[in-house]
């Protein structure tokens, strides 16, 4: 990484801003369902403790749009915090009004506040520098480590370090360390998996991808769209009519390229969008009109299976499947298997493919598993991200 980190920077017994990205799931009481983004978090908040630095956290939560909202709060954000650091965490009412700034005010060393959700101001989403300086005003160092919000120019991910000397944490180098490697100097052969519901999202990791994979592996609600561009009717199934297209262009551009595209074969397809729907599988060139695809098949497992053994590394993001529903999520859950015994270093972006190894009890076995839905697949796309860019050269 070409930036500063917090080991670059004298920061002994300063008042530093940390920005997190504390965007948790939460049930309907507000219970913490996943803390996987409050304990990615913990290393770079333990040493600027052992710095004996003021931790000032900061951090959105969900898309309040502008206004309180009770649901949105923080405080059970501070509550596991504080549990899983064995410290109290004092809570600000505020982000930079007056109960924020007078505990921001005195707070000793090795002390701990977490401001409100950030995105009670609408100026924050709109990157309004004369918030972002208030925020700053509040500290003498910012420390952005809030990988999963890296995407995204907002006061407390860039604006603010306008005004604050500005390092990156722990978990920004670590990402980009895992998912940077994996690109620019990947073992090979390097494999690619891209799944999710929909060709228009993926359009950039695609094209940026078939510059530097040796194979890439396409499952997940987008293969309808390719299905399609080849001529074949894809009944009810997820399809984007205007991408076809696109998708035709993609695999001329992997054959040029001379990367191997994988596509399934065969695919177990739904009546109705139901976990207990009926079900059958079929060859990806007759699906019946009426029917729905949402899984690979039993011989794509096994055709996707065979090539990722071969791979040194792999990317995987995107659910091959509608992985929610048990039955639709034989194919999703068969490659994290694959993933999880082979020996190669396999990085998973965030979002639902994290959520799928999760959920598989998988992730001790991966490489890395990244904190960053949007922000890895916007990485992976070769996009300059903002939160990163902000910070001081190293
Ligand atoms: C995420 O969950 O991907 C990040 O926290 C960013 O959230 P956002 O998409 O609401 O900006």
């Amino acid at each position: 990484m070409n930036k500063k980190t917090v080991k670059d920077i004298n920061l002994k017994g300063k008042k530093v801003l940390v920005r997190c990205d504390f965007n948790v799931p939460m049930d309907e009481n507000q219970n913490i369902t996943d803390n996987t983004r409050i304990i990615a978090a913990l290393p770079t908040i333990q040493y600027l403790l052992d710095n004996d630095c003021k931790l000032i956290l900061c951090s959105h939560l969900g898309r309040p749009k502008g206004e309180f909202k009770p649901e949105f709060s923080l405080k059970p954000v501070a509550k596991e915090l504080s549990r899983l650091l064995g410290k109290e965490v004092i809570m600000a009412e505020d982000v930079v009004g007056k109960d924020a700034k007078a505990k921001a005010e005195t707070l000793e060393p090795r002390q701990i506040l977490l401001l409100e959700n950030v995105r009670f101001h609408k100026e924050e989403t709109d990157n309004d520098l004369t918030f972002a300086k208030e925020l700053a005003s509040l500290a003498e160092i910012y420390v952005n480590d809030a990988f999963g919000a890296a995407h995204r120019a907002h006061s407390s991910t860039a604006g603010v370090a306008e005004f604050l000397p500005a390092v990156s944490g722990f978990l920004i180098e670590k990402e980009l360390k895992f998912l940077g490697n994996a690109i620019t100097n990947p073992e090979r052969p390097f494999v690619a998996i891209l799944g999710g519901a929909k060709v228009s999202d993926k359009i950039g990791v695609i094209d940026s991808l078939l510059e530097k994979v040796d194979t890439l592996i396409i499952g997940g609600g987008m293969a309808y769209t390719f299905f399609k561009a080849q001529g074949y009717e894809v009944g009810n199934s997820i399809c984007e009519l205007d991408k076809l297209d696109l998708a035709k262009n993609l695999m001329k551009k992997a054959e040029e390229k001379g990367v191997k595209l994988l596509l399934p074969i065969d695919t177990k397809i739904g009546k109705e969008f139901k976990p207990d729907t009926e079900s059958k599988t079929v060859a990806y060139t007759e699906i019946p009109a009426g029917w729905e695809g949402f899984d690979i098949g039993e011989k794509t497992i096994k055709m996707f299976s065979e090539e990722i053994k071969k791979a040194k590394t792999v990317v995987w993001n995107g659910p091959l499947g509608l992985f929610e529903f048990d039955q639709f999520a034989i194919g999703t859950n068969s490659i994290a298997k694959v993933l999880a015994e082979i020996d190669a270093t396999t990085i998973i972006g965030g979002g639902d493919s994290a959520a799928a190894v999760k959920k598989a009890g998988l992730e001790d076995k991966m490489t890395h598993i990244s904190t960053g839905g949007g922000a890895s697949l916007e990485f992976l796309e070769g996009k300059k991200l903002p939160g990163i860019e902000c910070l001081m050269d190293a």
